[in-house]
């Protein structure tokens, strides 16, 4: 790999201090075909898991302390906006953070809007706590989360009796105080465990017991963090939260993200030779169905002995080459694995045979139109891609040629085609690179590190 003069203009300009500033300039960057790929890893800290601790501790009564907190933009929007709510938080030593919690009672109402930047998890679920405590505030994004959907928590939130504001189903979401809300039962019409946490997070300041109810399950990061009572009852999981729960201090080391150690699962098996060793990753069930599915595939990937040592459930990922064939993937699966489908996208560009998803249209609500970014990207290197409405069909074993791909802002299509770039002859340029640093800043290096050249 080689890396492009960067241009010095600045990608992610704010008001961040220095210590905790993830300052990237944009950049294009230049991957060449690699023989394999062989070393250790070491990811950064689960983002979904990031945010939840930091936002829980704010409203905790006493102090937490979390260790491994990530440099990705994205949780370090979410410390932002605790702040601005009075959360007094320090880092001593780079991740190693101590957040002095307020109790529910105890959020200030912010001076100026609160920006959740790229982030759609600290907007989504921040709301739930805004409304929730009755502060007046207002959440803004950037031009990607500015454009993402937020009907879809502002309804429940106005059935509780929140007072938001949207400007049709966008940010900038306005909330006025209107206190107690009053609690809800509500059966996701999505599964989407934003808008599951959002209503719950909101369930902890109202009146009696909110309950969500999910038909299909999302990730369980906010019930298992918040030890919140949760009942199966045939395929429905109830899920309850109410103002005398406790909301417990967090000390807790950060299992490191499933979701970043994805591009290397793909990336291992299909390189030609090597080994990655990906230690202490986060597999939580409801988060890393890409092991089965890739196994499912041929891939050769193994999973060592599991630890707790917290609410989530941790172990070392070792993955080699192998020959990997299509597959057919939709239903309830889709939510356990819908943040790792473009990068899938590329394992089945490299498969033999036809790769079928279906029921993904959630992908098209992401940082970007996830459906059309991965087809068009992948499309431009030689692959045979066709959109569907809700997913992709890729016949997979064209040979992919090095040519120019666009991140378009999306830190997951840039690292997926990062990985595709791997096994495509010659040089391919990811346009937009730096926005890999919304969820995993040195991506672009420990690519480099670990590239076995011929
Ligand atoms: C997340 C939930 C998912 C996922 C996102 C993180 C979370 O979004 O795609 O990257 O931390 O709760 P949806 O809730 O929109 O499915």
């Amino acid at each position: 790999m080689q890396w492009v003069p960067q241009s010095g203009r600045e990608a992610h300009g704010s008001e961040h201090s220095a210590i905790l500033a993830v300052l990237s300039v944009l950049m294009d960057q230049k991957v060449t075909f690699a023989q394999g790929l062989s070393g250790t890893v070491l990811l950064p800290a689960d983002k979904s898991v990031a945010h939840r601790s930091a936002l829980f501790a704010a409203i905790a009564d006493g102090t937490s302390r979390i260790t491994n907190f990530p440099l990705a933009a994205d949780p370090r929007s979410t410390l932002s906006c605790i702040r601005q709510l009075g959360i007094h938080v320090t880092e001593n030593r780079p991740g190693e953070i101590v957040i002095e919690g307020q109790g529910r009672e105890g959020l200030s109402t912010p001076e100026h809007p609160l920006d959740c930047r790229n982030s759609g998890t600290t907007m989504r679920l921040l709301s739930g706590i805004v409304a929730g405590a009755g502060l007046r505030a207002s959440l803004i994004g950037d031009a990607s989360l500015s454009v993402r959907p937020m009907q879809r928590i502002a309804n429940p939130l106005r059935q509780m009796g929140a007072s938001i504001a949207l400007s049709d189903d966008h940010a900038p979401i306005h909330i006025r105080p209107q206190n107690p809300l009053s609690a809800i039962t509500y059966p996701l019409p999505i599964p989407s465990a934003q808008v599951k946490s959002c209503v719950l997070l909101a369930g902890l300041f109202a009146q009696h017991t909110t309950e969500v109810i999910e038909t299909v399950q999302s990730r369980d990061h906010t019930e298992r963090m918040l030890g919140l009572k949760v009942k199966q009852q045939g395929a429905a999981r109830h899920i309850y939260a109410c103002a005398s729960d406790p909301v417990p201090c967090q000390t807790l080391s950060l299992p490191r993200d499933f979701s970043a150690a994805a591009f290397f699962l793909v990336a291992g098996s299909v390189v030609s030779e090597g080994v990655l060793y990906l230690p202490s990753v986060g597999i939580n069930p409801t988060r890393s169905a890409l092991v089965d599915v890739l196994r499912g595939m041929g891939a050769n990937i193994s999973v060592g002995p599991m630890h707790q040592t917290g609410p989530e459930p941790i172990a070392d990922l070792t993955v080699r080459p192998a020959e990997l064939q299509g597959i057919t993937l939709s239903g309830a699966l889709i939510p356990s694995l819908i943040d790792e489908l473009p990068v899938l996208a590329v394992a089945a560009a490299c498969a033999r045979g036809r790769t079928t998803v279906t029921g993904a249209a959630e992908l098209r609500h992401k940082e970007c139109d996830r459906i059309r970014a991965t087809v068009t990207n992948l499309r431009t290197l030689g692959a045979d891609v066709h959109e569907l409405e809700d997913g992709f069909v890729v016949e997979g074993g064209m040979p992919l040629q090095g040519a120019p791909t666009d991140s378009l802002g999306d830190h997951r299509i840039a690292m997926a085609m990062g990985i595709a770039a791997l096994v495509a002859r010659g040089t391919t340029t990811v346009r937009h690179a730096e926005v890999a640093d919304v969820s995993f800043p040195g991506f672009w290096d420990a690519l480099r590190r670990i590239a076995i050249r011929a």
